[in-house]
């Protein structure tokens, strides 16, 4: 299985436009409650932002947008706002795939799915199948992901057909059983909503990543606002553990075999 560069391993490319975002798309309950709404109306009204940041990325040429939709811990909320949010899966990617494949997206869907519904189950393999071919954006939604989840079930896969491994494996051997394997590290992360926390988000892949937060609730999120986080990414350096001066250029130290810079 071929392997991408890993931020530990070796110094990415960076781009001005970020490759890959990945959004944590908080706030939809707070945005309806504001309004005097139930919360589902919130989830409701985030489908749009997630149509329009789609299009930002689209016209902006950044080729990986991964999005957090539900986690594995937000089975914890009340029945009846899970089973909305179920249902609301559905009937988007029934609804939204055509479109999505119309705009040569690529859709691929990362979790555990074996709790959900088979219907559900049937509809997400048959949106990635459509659009496998597609060259544009991909579009990654997260279902009932978490971070952890990703790297136990990247262990376990490894461990099944590498059991010789088992106390020696190195990152680029587990790097294809990970969720994201196909894609670069995240440039810039973004969270909508408030919090300031990864809660649970792609713990492996973030090592490197550019954090944006925002008070901004998700159903609010519009072109400005992403537009906005990528331009405070523009102005950051990103050093992946070496000075700012190695990065200008101006001074150049190479370390010797004990790991000390030379006299
Ligand atoms: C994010 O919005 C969507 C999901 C977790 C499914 P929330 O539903 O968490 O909204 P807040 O944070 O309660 O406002
Ligand atoms: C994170 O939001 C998960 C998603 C947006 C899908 P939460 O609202 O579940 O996160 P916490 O509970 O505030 O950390
Ligand atoms: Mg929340």
């Amino acid at each position: 299985m071929a392997t991408l560069p890993s931020s530990t391993r070796s110094i990415p490319d960076v781009s001005s436009v970020p490759r890959h975002i990945a959004i944590i798309m908080d706030g939809n309950g707070r945005w309806a409650k504001k309004r005097f709404m139930p919360r589902v109306m919130g989830h409701q009204r985030g489908v749009e932002s997630l149509r329009e940041a789609v299009r930002v990325c689209r016209d902006l040429g950044v080729e990986y947008l991964t999005v957090f939709a539900f986690s594995s811990e937000n089975w914890r909320r009340p029945v009846d706002e899970v089973s909305f949010l179920m249902s609301l899966f559905l009937k988007m990617l029934e609804r939204e795939i055509v479109n999505l494949h119309k705009n040569n997206i690529r859709l691929k869907i990362i979790g555990d799915r074996s709790r959900f519904d088979d219907a559900l189950q049937r509809t997400m393999q048959s949106a990635e199948q459509l659009t496998a071919g597609n060259t544009g954006l991909t579009l990654t939604i997260a279902a009932n992901y978490g971070g952890r989840w990703d790297m136990m079930h990247a262990v376990h896969g490894l461990l099944r057909d590498r059991p010789d491994l088992a106390t020696t494996f190195s990152e680029e051997d587990l790097m294809p059983y990970l969720s994201m394997s196909e894609a670069p590290e995240p440039d810039l992360f973004i969270r909508t909503g408030g919090e300031k926390r990864i809660s649970n988000f792609m713990l492996w892949q973030l090592a490197y990543t550019e954090l944006h937060f925002t008070d901004t609730l998700w159903p609010a999120f519009d072109r400005k606002e992403l537009e906005r986080a990528i331009s405070s990414y523009q102005q950051r350096e990103r050093r992946f553990g070496r000075t700012s001066e190695q990065l200008s250029g101006a001074q150049e130290q190479i370390p010797s075999k004990q790991g000390k810079p030379r006299a």
